[in-house]
């Protein structure tokens, strides 16, 4: 792995950490600025970028710049690829290569931290080799620290290890996706268009939920449908356990990097949201960070009659198997 010793791994581990943490306090701190008796009241200013639903607000720019400015410190060398920062660019290009990056989301879930709701977090991924090596995510409302560092585990809180049921880590259900938590997000493409990205995850909602024998034989009868509002907080429940299936398109690399982080060392899978033609017998192969195309599966343990891997395997296609194509695109992907 690049020329970065184990030593020096570790050291930049605890930095994120840390980072992560202080990033995190600072978000709260925006957020009970508003509550209260001598709250500032229940304004929350925020401005649109691509439409009505995708917003920043203060907090989203100021913890980025907070963010940045510690790493610049810290590490002068190392490439930083921010959602505020990149997103005032003209270009919509993957720009991670393989040098050192921190890929940070200073907030994710910013719609949920303008009304309030506890979902929201900051997230920040160190890729090296344009891999995902560490991943931090801080839900201060919550109180929830996710961390990971390849071969060092991934954890909650620092204390548990995820996932949190691994005594022994079940296998997946036999009739998945029934006996399933399916998670996905809606988005921000709401276009009204017929058969575009809204209507076509609407259908494939629709599918995982309907009963067994419904939807011509789609119907997946999951347990229960969870959107969060944060993409990133999704992987991080998935690594958990809490989440057996996240599935998602649109979302970038920021949204998503340091929770596939976190994830694949928890032992979860992480793979395209798009089914290919061949779904049946597909090879299935690891996520390509840019690709904005997102199928997670948690960390699973065997079977009687089959490998934790054949029951993520086996579940991949039963998504697929559900689902339809969505269309998000970017240059040169
Ligand atoms: C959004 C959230 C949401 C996902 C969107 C993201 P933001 O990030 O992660 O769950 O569906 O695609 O853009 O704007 O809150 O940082
Ligand atoms: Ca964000």
């Amino acid at each position: 792995m690049s020329d970065i010793t184990q030593q020096e791994l570790g050291e930049i581990y605890d930095f994120a950490i840390q980072l992560g943490k202080d990033a995190g306090s600072l978000l709260m701190k925006f957020a009970k600025a508003r509550w209260g008796d001598t709250g500032n009241g229940g304004e929350q200013l925020f401005s649109e970028k691509d439409n009505a639903v995708d917003i920043v607000t203060k907090a989203d720019e100021d913890v980025e710049a907070f963010i940045k400015s510690c790493i610049e410190k810290k590490y002068p060398s190392h490439k930083f690829i921010g959602e505020e920062t990149y997103s005032k660019g003209a270009s919509r290009e993957y720009l991670i290569g393989s040098g050192p990056t921190w890929c940070v989301d200073p907030l994710d879930g910013t719609v949920n931290y303008t009304h309030l709701f506890p979902m929201f977090c900051v997230s920040i991924a160190f890729i090296v080799d344009g891999e995902a090596t560490i991943g931090i995510i801080y839900a201060p409302f919550l109180d929830q620290l996710f961390s990971a560092c390849k071969g060092r585990g991934a954890w909650l809180n620092q204390t548990q290890r995820l996932p949190l049921i691994r005594n022994p880590i079940p296998p997946l259900p036999a009739r998945a996706p029934g006996g399933c938590i399916f998670s996905c997000e809606w988005g921000k493409d709401r276009r009204d268009v017929p058969d575009g990205n809204l209507h076509r995850k609407v259908e494939s909602f629709v599918n995982m939920a309907a009963e067994v024998g419904g939807r011509h034989g789609k119907g997946g009868m999951v347990h229960g449908v969870r959107s969060l509002g944060s993409a990133t907080l999704d992987l991080a429940y998935v690594a958990m356990g809490a989440f057996d299936i996240w599935w998602e398109g649109g979302c970038w690399e920021w949204d998503v990097s340091a929770g596939i982080a976190i994830l694949q060392e928890a032992g979860g899978l992480v793979t395209t949201a798009n089914p290919p033609q061949d779904y049946e017998t597909a090879d299935i192969t690891d996520v390509r960070l840019g690709s904005r195309l997102y199928l997670a599966i948690r960390p699973a343990g065997p079977s009687e009659t089959e490998s934790g891997r054949q029951t993520q395997e086996r579940v991949v296609r039963e998504v697929w198997k559900r689902v339809r194509e969505l269309d998000y695109s970017r240059p040169g992907a």
